[in-house]
């Protein structure tokens, strides 16, 4: 049965980025369920792929440090370890781990036409479609079969995972590996980040929850890790249950007991989560009204999907956060989707002119920190409403 916990109010396409503010941007209510037999966490309302996924998709894996290098280490940990002759990545957007792998050994899959046009530049062969069934058909017609399939940040942005997980079985070669990667349910209740919930992230998986999932593919998880990405991710890897050559490791009992520990099993975990929820947003919302009593300035640092779930839930609009700062390109001179603040293009000197900077891209806190120092060390301060708001300069 699936029972919803948390209600985020009215939200805007998170990645919808106007040029000019409209009041009546179209918002969808956000709530999110657990379903108490699958143990899966969703959210109610199904955007049409086609809405979010885009040729005006503005997300770009490459643009920060931390996730060019975290593709980097797995594309070496990939070729050491598994040896694939060829690699099939679901959702490759600007290439940020194709790019690590000979033209002639991977394969992307990128709906948006923007990003697929990124790698199609850089020669290696994307296939600029959704990720489907007729689409594994087309592709098994070609390659055969593959014997790695990747895919970060993606397939929890599928509604249909019977058919994501139908299509990744029939293209998967028997011994071959699944590695999949998305932000962890465990750290998203642990942090309190409710910001993970935003109208492209359909499912948040737990180990739990997949385990349960790819039980009706006869798939199984025999390796997990923990990562900083996104603010708490886990890589799974995935294989056939029929292939014994690759054993279990410990790591999946392990995330699996830590898992059951904290309650992620249980329904009166998530009604907890909710009431913390609430208790942030007033929280929030005391922290930046009594700074601007003070008539200091503040500026939203990360023009992220996440801060756009926050400034829609708590009601931010430019009266408490003047403006925000981002370095992607298709952002820049944007408004936040739902709010009337516009996003300026980021440079060295911006926060010269602010006092505070709400951390909006609070996962990516040590590689802000290290690029502001000078604003610390000149008594700047960021606030972030993870896992509880307040004001931090280390
Ligand atoms: P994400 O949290 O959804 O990955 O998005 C990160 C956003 O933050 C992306 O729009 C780029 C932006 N960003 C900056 O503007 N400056 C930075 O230093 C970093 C790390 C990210």
């Amino acid at each position: 049965m699936n029972k919803k916990f948390l209600d985020l109010g009215f939200q805007p396409l998170a990645n919808e980025y106007l040029k000019v503010f409209r009041s009546n941007q179209i918002k969808y209510k956000l709530k999110i369920y657990f379903d108490t037999v699958s143990k899966m966490v969703s959210i109610s309302k199904r955007i049409p792929s086609k809405k979010m996924f885009n040729a005006k998709y503005p997300y770009r894996s490459s643009i920060s440090r931390t996730m060019r290098y975290s593709f980097k280490n797995l594309s070496a940990e990939i070729k050491k370890r598994f040896k694939p002759k060829i690699i099939l990545e679901i959702g490759s957007n600007d290439g940020a781990l194709i790019s690590n792998f000979d033209r002639n050994k991977v394969i992307g899959v990128e709906p948006c036409k923007n990003l697929a046009s990124i790698t199609k530049k850089m020669k290696y062969t994307t296939y600029d479609k959704y990720w489907n069934f007729d689409l594994a058909r087309k592709i098994k017609r070609k390659y055969k079969s593959i014997d790695l399939i990747y895919s970060a940040n993606t397939l929890t942005h599928i509604s249909n995972l019977n058919d994501v997980f139908k299509s990744i079985n029939h293209l998967l070669s028997n011994n071959g590996v699944l590695i999949i990667e998305d932000p962890s349910l465990l750290e998203c209740i642990k942090k309190n980040s409710y910001d993970q919930f935003y109208n492209e992230h359909i499912y948040i998986f737990s180990a739990i929850s997949l385990k349960f999932l790819l039980k009706r593919f006869n798939l199984e998880i025999f390796d997990i890790k923990s990562l900083s990405t996104h603010g708490g991710s886990l890589r799974y890897y995935i294989k056939r249950c029929i292939n014994r050559d690759l054993p279990i490791s410990f790591t999946v009992k392990k995330q699996l007991k830590k898992e059951i520990k904290y309650g992620l099993n249980n329904y009166s975990t998530y009604s907890l989560f909710s009431k913390r929820v609430i208790k942030s947003k007033k929280d929030l919302l005391f922290i930046l009204s009594k700074i601007k009593q003070r008539k200091k300035r503040i500026l939203g640092y990360g023009a992220t999907a996440k801060a756009v779930t926050v400034l829609n839930y708590c009601n931010i609009d430019k009266k408490l956060i003047s403006y925000f700062t981002d370095t992607t390109p298709e952002k820049i001179n944007n408004f936040m989707p739902g709010k009337n603040i516009k996003i300026l293009r980021y440079n060295k000197d911006i926060l010269k002119k602010y006092d505070y900077a709400f951390l909006g891209a609070w996962n990516f806190k040590d590689e802000i920190f290290k690029k502001e120092s000078e604003f610390i060390k000149k008594g700047g301060k960021f606030i972030t409403h993870v896992p509880f708001p307040r004001i931090i300069n280390k």
